[in-house]
Parts: structure tokens; C-alpha cells; sequence
């Protein structure tokens, strides 16, 4: 690597659907009320893909933002990485459809698939190793369709997700938002706390269990989550920064995964962070997955609350359970 010159972010995009549902649409399909919804997870409302948007299309409109804000096309790339829960089909992987639509060289293209939330921080991370070793530019796409998989009666779990793309380009340039340091990791113990079982080898997808709409019920034990996000996201948050020699008051803004609220505030009193310290948009956007930490990254650096020279941490937590956190530079 040329001294000096810096492997990070080259750029940022994302793509939120036209479609606005409020909490009050909500109350129409399920036993639930707009004051449950803000009251136990700040989201106000959400946006729905629509009908003929698929995963591909929202990741494509990030990916072409990310590019253009990168000042390259996708003749440039050499590596593509999704992360998604909720992919196009379920063979191939999102990224061979993703490399195809944007017509890009014929490079790698994978999937980082069902990593849950966490997804698009461990993919950042992944692309920086590559970008390290073979100075590659490398796509990262977060993208969840959620609306289409999820089950629309649960209302354990329908109130609380949204649709939504977010992209960066990673590479090395003078004027790159540094990755200064990145953690990761894994309790596989946990998986059955939060999953989506129907349509894999232990439960393949039947017309019985179709039936009884089992291909869309979302598991999920909402307080061992919680809990758990909170713990994970903080301790390795806490790990990044030691690894930097930085404290939480050196930060200018925490870009978390935006899962709810109340967890976010958890993450922020943990690690001792103030109000303006923390970034959410949970409550125009609900949960978007993997897209979460990139569009709020986006929004955040597009609103102004990102200046050059600002150290900016991110952390996420989803199934798996899986987290992720990772300390830039812009
Ligand atoms: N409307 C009204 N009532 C509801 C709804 C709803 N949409 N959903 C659940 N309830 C009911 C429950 O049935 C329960 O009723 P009961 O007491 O009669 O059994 C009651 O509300 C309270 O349930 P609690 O579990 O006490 O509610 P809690 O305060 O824990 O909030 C929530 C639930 C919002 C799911 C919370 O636990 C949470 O956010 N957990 C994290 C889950 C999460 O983020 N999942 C996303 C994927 S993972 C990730 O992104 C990190």
C-alpha cells in the first residue's frame, strides 16, 4: 500500500421507496395502536416497496447513488458484496443479479446472506480486507424487501419493519472516510431467538405449511433481543474504540442499527454518549435490516451532521445473533 494513502469509504447511497405507511394503517390489519408502536419502538411510520420493486431494483438505485457519489460506474468495480435476509430468489445470490443490472465487469459477487442487521457493517469490514490486499474498489450493498417476506398478521413483528437500500463504495483514496478499526462476532447459540425457519433444509417450503402460513412467521423473543443488542452493541463499540485509543467524547455521532428506540438509547446511556451524540431515524424508517446503518449513515452525512475530520462510530446487532461495530474518519 502507497504510505499514506487512506482505505475507507469512497462514497454513499441509498434508496428508501415512495411508498409511506403510517402506524395508523397498521390498526386496520392488526390488534395495535400508533401509541403501542411509538410508545415501545419511536417508529412512526415506515416505507413499502412497491408491488413490481424487487430486492435488486432497490439495491441497484443505492449501488448507482454510491457510484456517482464515488465519481465512478460500474466499470470501476472489482468485487460486489450484498448483505440481505430478504434476497431476490433463493438461488443465485442477490449479487449475481446486482453484478448483471448494473453491468458491471465480470468480477466477484457474493452475498453476506441472512447475516440479519449486522450484515452491512461485517461486509464494510470485508471489503476493507479486500481493498487492502489487492487494491480493489468494492461495492457493499445493504438491502432488505421485509414487507414481502414478513407475515402482515404478526403483529409481534409486522409493526416493526421497513423497506429500504443503502450502498458505499470501499477503495483507497486520499480523500476516503478512513476505517480506522472494525470488530465483529458471533453467538451461534442464540439462532433460534430470532430466524425465519420455513424454507430451508430442516423445514422446506410445503403447500402445508404455506398454508398455515408458516414461510412468513418471523421467530423472535423481543426481550432476549433486546437485551441482547444492547449488551453487544455496546461492548463492541467499546472495543473499536480502545482499539483507536479514542473515548466515546471524542465521537461526533453513533450511527447505530436503527432496531427501536428504546434500544438505541440503551446502546447511547451504556456507553455514557449524549443525545446529540446519537443518530436515529428509526422513526421515519422502522427497521430496515442490513440497509439500516448505511441509509442512516447517508442521511446523517447528507444533513449536515457529519463534518470533514469527525470520527463516527457505527453498531449493529441482528440474528445469529451476529454484531458488528466499526470506527471511521471522514
Ligand atoms: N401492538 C400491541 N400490542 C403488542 C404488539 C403490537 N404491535 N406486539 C406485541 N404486543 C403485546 C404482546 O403480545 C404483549 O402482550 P401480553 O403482555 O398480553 O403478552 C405486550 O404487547 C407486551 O409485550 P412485551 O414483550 O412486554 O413488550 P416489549 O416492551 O418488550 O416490546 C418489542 C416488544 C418492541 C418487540 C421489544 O421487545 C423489542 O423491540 N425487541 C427487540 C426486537 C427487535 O428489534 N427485532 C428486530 C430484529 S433484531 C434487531 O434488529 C436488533
Amino acid at each position: 500500500m502507497v504510505p499514506g494513502t487512506r482505505v475507507g469509504l469512497l462514497g454513499l447511497g441509498a434508496y428508501l421507496p415512495e411508498r409511506v405507511m403510517e402506524n395508523d394503517e397498521w390498526t386496520a390489519l392488526v390488534d395495535t395502536s400508533d401509541e403501542w408502536i411509538r410508545k415501545r419502538t419511536g417508529i412512526q411510520r415506515r416505507r413499502i416497496a412497491a408491488d413490481d420493486e424487487s430486492t435488486v431494483d432497490m439495491a441497484a438505485a443505492a449501488a448507482l447513488g454510491a457510484l456517482e457519489d464515488s465519481g465512478l460506474t460500474a466499470r470501476d468495480l472489482d468485487e460486489i458484496i450484498v448483505a440481505t435476509d430478504t434476497p431476490e430468489v433463493f438461488i443465485p445470490d442477490t449479487a449475481a443479479f446486482l453484478q448483471a443490472r448494473l453491468g458491471a465487469p465480470e468480477v466477484p459477487a457474493y452475498d453476506l446472506g441472512s447475516s440479519g442487521c449486522a450484515g452491512f457493517v461485517l461486509a464494510l469490514d470485508v471489503a476493507r480486507a479486500r481493498a487492502l490486499s489487492g487494491d480493489r474498489k468494492v461495492l457493499v450493498v445493504g438491502v432488505e424487501l421485509l414487507s414481502r417476506l414478513m407475515n402482515w398478521e404478526d403483529r409481534n413483528t409486522c409493526v416493526l419493519f421497513g423497506d429500504a437500500a443503502g450502498a458505499a463504495v470501499v477503495g483507497r483514496g486520499e480523500n476516503a472516510v478512513e476505517i480506522l478499526s472494525a470488530r465483529a462476532g458471533t453467538d451461534g447459540t442464540r439462532s433460534d431467538i430470532l430466524g425465519l425457519e420455513v424454507g430451508g433444509t430442516r423445514a422446506p417450503f410445503s403447500l402445508d405449511r404455506a398454508r398455515r402460513g408458516e414461510h412468513k412467521n418471523i421467530v423472535m423473543d423481543g426481550r432476549a433481543v433486546f437485551r441482547e443488542a444492547v449488551e453487544r452493541m455496546a461492548s463492541c463499540s467499546t472495543q473499536v474504540l480502545d482499539d483507536v485509543g479514542v473515548t466515546v467524547q471524542d465521537l461526533a455521532l453513533i450511527v447505530p442499527h436503527q432496531a427501536n428506540l428504546r434500544i438505541l438509547e440503551a446502546v447511547r446511556d451504556r456507553l455514557g454518549a449524549t443525545p446529540e451524540q446519537l443518530y436515529v431515524n428509526v422513526q421515519e424508517y422502522g427497521n430496515t435490516g442490513s440497509a439500516s446503518v448505511p441509509v442512516a449513515l447517508w442521511e446523517a452525512r447528507e444533513t449536515g451532521r457529519i463534518k470533514t475530520g469527525d470520527l463516527v462510530l457505527l453498531t449493529a446487532f441482528g440474528a445469529g445473533f451476529h454484531w458488528s461495530s466499526m470506527l471511521l474518519r471522514f
